[in-house]
């Protein structure tokens, strides 16, 4: 039987690339993007592999709570509509680096509501689904820079001092513990977070100015092609022995220790219940 798998971020980097080899896997990928111009793109880009595979795209935003609570419901009625329900893989890719303090509607900083927020509210309305597989994964794409964030409750969105890599890092630490703090909870649904290392993306150029555009063009230079972290997180999402690793930190395929404060589950469960709070959310 063929497997399902939603992949966010789709529209470019390594979302639009780990698309591409779940095709070749013949995995039925269901994309999540928000722009249709990149959308037509892509769709003609991976057209030659949609003769074994599925392709379709749903179109949302992830950048504050209706429009990404909105995306959560599309998605499970196109899955109920198109595969019954069920739903193997998710991967959560979508993510931005933002110059300058910038909020959404709900009054949350767009960073962390874009790259944790939105992680936390999809997987809440895909884990019914998930439920239906009898192999179902989560993979979460954390960062390397993780490791040099680190936790502050007086000031978790960074509303105040608002510095750019700052919010970035701590977004990718939230990641690593949503992983943690879900691996506890549904023990049945083996989740992941991914570090893919530094690879050659657009990301950097994206929502940023001046310096950190500049600096950014530099350091992507050093990086991996996308197909290189792309690669493990397909092997993450398909192959068997990945199973046992719920909750753990992958990089290049293997496990390893994430930054010491992700072990805390108090910091964990405290992140997890304030961002209950923030999305309306009863993530039992
Ligand atoms: N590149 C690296 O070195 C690196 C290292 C560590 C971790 N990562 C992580 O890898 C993930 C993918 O990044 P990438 O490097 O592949 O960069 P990318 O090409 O910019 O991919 C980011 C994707 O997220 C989407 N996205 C951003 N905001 C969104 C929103 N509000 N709603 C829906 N989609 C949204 C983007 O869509 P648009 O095209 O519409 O903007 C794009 O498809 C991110 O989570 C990033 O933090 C990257």
């Amino acid at each position: 039987m063929q497997k399902i798998a939603i992949v966010t971020g789709a529209s470019s980097g390594i979302g639009k690339t780990n698309v591409e080899l779940l095709l070749k896997e013949r995995v039925h990928v269901i994309a999540l993007a928000r722009n249709l111009e990149k959308i037509e793109t892509v769709k003609k880009e991976l057209e030659p592999l949609t003769k074994h595979a599925n392709l379709d795209f749903v179109v949302g935003d992830l950048s504050d709570n209706k429009s990404t609570h909105q995306a959560g419901k599309d998605l499970v009625s196109f899955v109920n509509k198109k595969y019954q329900g069920k739903l193997d893989i998710l991967m959560n890719v979508a993510g931005r680096v933002t110059s300058g303090y910038h909020e959404n509607e709900d009054g949350n900083e767009v960073t962390f509501a874009t790259n944790h927020l939105s992680v936390f509210i999809l997987t809440y309305h895909l884990t019914p689904l998930l439920k239906k597989s009898d192999d179902p994964r989560v993979l979460v794409v954390s960062s390397l820079s993780h490791y040099r964030a680190s936790i502050n409750w007086k000031n978790i969105q960074n509303k105040k001092f608002y510095n750019i890599l700052k919010a970035y890092k701590r977004s990718k630490l939230y990641n690593v513990f949503f992983v943690k703090a879900y691996a506890k909870r549904f023990k049945d649904i083996p989740i992941f977070a991914i570090d893919p290392g530094l690879v050659k993306t657009e990301i950097g150029g994206k929502n940023t100015t001046g310096l950190a555009r500049f600096v950014w063009n530099l350091r992507k230079s050093g990086g991996t092609d996308v197909y290189y972290p792309s690669k493990f997180m397909v092997d993450v999402a398909l192959k068997p022995e990945y199973k046992t690793f719920s909750g753990h930190y992958i990089k290049e395929g293997k496990s390893i220790k994430s930054n010491k404060i992700t072990y805390n589950d108090e910091h964990a469960n405290k992140l997890w219940s304030y961002s209950e709070a923030l999305t309306s959310i009863d993530f039992k």
